[in-house]
């Protein structure tokens, strides 16, 4: 350590206010690293609006008063990602994931890594760049079918040692790309009924009951650590689809006779929205955990799960302005191809509610709207309904929650349009699986219909 250095951490200097102050200016999480141990002390780190040089309002409605945006804004809720992450790292026995493709803003990922997720499951090489500027991120790549040089930049620029395959083909190619690496954790993708889920994720991917052995048999030969994996389908909303999964699994390992060291539970979590209010979350681990321990290696494999959704839909929110109304149909600035993909393709509902400031009053009567999105497209629609007060018009603001999960991530260029602002809320999200009190906005829409 030079002279300058101990002059720093001898005590209270004349330095530490400089260099605290530089170090919040430079703002970077390496510059904190660095100025740490001259300080003394660890350099704290800069609240969301510093790192992110971002504001942060209490409601949208706040927002709005100091600006009127012309392009849609997406208003994150950071702190809400944050509780989700804890949740699961404390209650989940096992591993936890975070499945990027979700939603891979940086602000999100940040505010996931300061509740604790280390670890992410990456389906591109776009993915392993933007999460390895986490602090000992360790990265899993799971998507089933990978190039040959996404493999090797994986294993030796971004130290990936987990993979998932599904066929001789991928799990050569994994070999054959990471030079007969002797530190692999290998997971097989294997098939399963997507029957509980809203959206369905089976038919591409998995191996089937009749390959899976000989695949297991292969693998076990050349990995360190031998894995299987599955997905139930995004927005499960049955907790049995895990435990009849599991089942699934426990029966493989027996009639193939292959130990594993690891099950990956996969995603599939679900969140809450006007059209699905599944059961507590506490539901899925009570299934999980006893599923877990019918299985014969109960005590010699280790759990993970890698949820998207579950995490990150209550972080983001949309704000649109409405353009035009013509009858219940609203023209607003955002849509299906832009953070609302869901809402169009997936039959996705999401709670609205009028922000425009000074607007709160627009009277109790309430419609049910649809929505068209600003491209030319007939299928930039979202039938909804959206259950907005019955005198909105053209010029106000809507705010459309819980589209944090394959919200951002799905928009596009089309006809111009893709580009968003961004703002920082400090108010909770419409609706929540994690707070027993939160408003379900499910139970009032349920009554109405188009
Ligand atoms: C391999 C894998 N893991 C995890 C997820 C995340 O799923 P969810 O967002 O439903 O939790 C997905 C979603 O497609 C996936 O393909």
């Amino acid at each position: 350590m030079g002279a300058e250095t101990a002059l720093y951490k001898a005590g209270p200097s004349p330095y530490a206010e400089l260099l605290r102050a530089a170090a919040h200016i430079a703002n970077t999480r390496s510059c904190r690293k660095i100025l740490s141990p001259l300080i003394g002390c660890p350099v704290p780190g800069p609240s969301w609006d510093e790192s992110f040089r971002m504001n942060i309002f209490p409601t949208a409605t706040e927002f709005l008063q100091h600006r009127c945006p012309d392009r849609p804004v997406l208003a994150m809720r950071p702190h809400a990602a944050a509780r989700a992450a804890k949740w699961f790292l404390e209650k989940f026995p096992g591993r936890v994931l975070y499945a990027t493709k979700a939603n891979d803003s940086q602000l999100i990922l940040e505010a996931l890594a300061q509740a604790g997720v280390r670890r992410f499951d990456v389906a591109s090489r776009a993915e392993m760049e933007r999460v390895c500027s986490i602090d000992g991120a360790e990265l899993y790549y799971m998507n089933p079918i990978k190039s040959r040089g996404d493999i090797r930049h994986a294993y030796r620029d971004f130290r990936v040692r987990s993979f998932a395959f599904d066929s001789h083909d991928e799990l050569g190619k994994v070999l054959a790309e990471t030079d007969g690496a002797d530190d692999l954790t290998l997971f097989l993708r294997i098939a399963c009924p997507n029957t509980h889920s809203l959206i369905p994720l089976e038919g591409k991917y998995g191996a089937t009951v009749e390959e899976a052995p000989a695949l297991l048999l292969r693998a076990r030969q050349h990995a360190r650590r031998l894995g299987i994996t599955f997905h139930v389908g995004s927005q499960a909303v049955v907790p049995a689809a895990f435990g009849e999964t599991l089942t699934q699994v426990g029966q493989l390992i027996v009639s193939s006779g292959v130990l594993v060291d690891a099950i990956d539970i996969g995603g599939g979590f679900p969140a809450r929205y006007p059209h699905s209010d599944p059961p507590g979350l506490e539901s899925y681990l009570k299934e999980i955990v006893q599923a877990k321990d019918a299985l014969a290696i109960k005590h010699s494999c280790e759990l993970l799960c890698e949820p998207g959704r579950a995490l990150v839909a209550e972080a983001e929110a949309v704000i649109v302005r409405v353009d035009a109304r013509r009858g219940n149909a609203l023209y607003i600035n955002d849509g299906a191809f832009g953070s609302l993909f869901d809402a169009a393709f997936a039959g996705f509902r999401f709670p609205a509610r009028c922000v425009t400031p000074g607007r709160a009053t627009l009277g109790s009567a309430e419609t049910a709207f649809v929505l068209y999105g600003p491209t030319c497209d007939s299928a930039d629609y979202m039938p909804g309904p959206f259950v907005l007060p019955d005198a909105i018009g053209e010029g106000d603001y809507i705010e459309i929650g819980q589209v944090g999960a394959y919200g951002r991530v799905m928009a596009n260029r089309f006809n111009g349009f893709g580009d968003f602002e961004e703002v920082m809320l400090a108010d909770e999200p419409m609706m929540s699986m994690f707070e027993d009190n939160a408003p379900r906005v499910s139970d009032s829409i349920r009554s109405v219909s188009l």
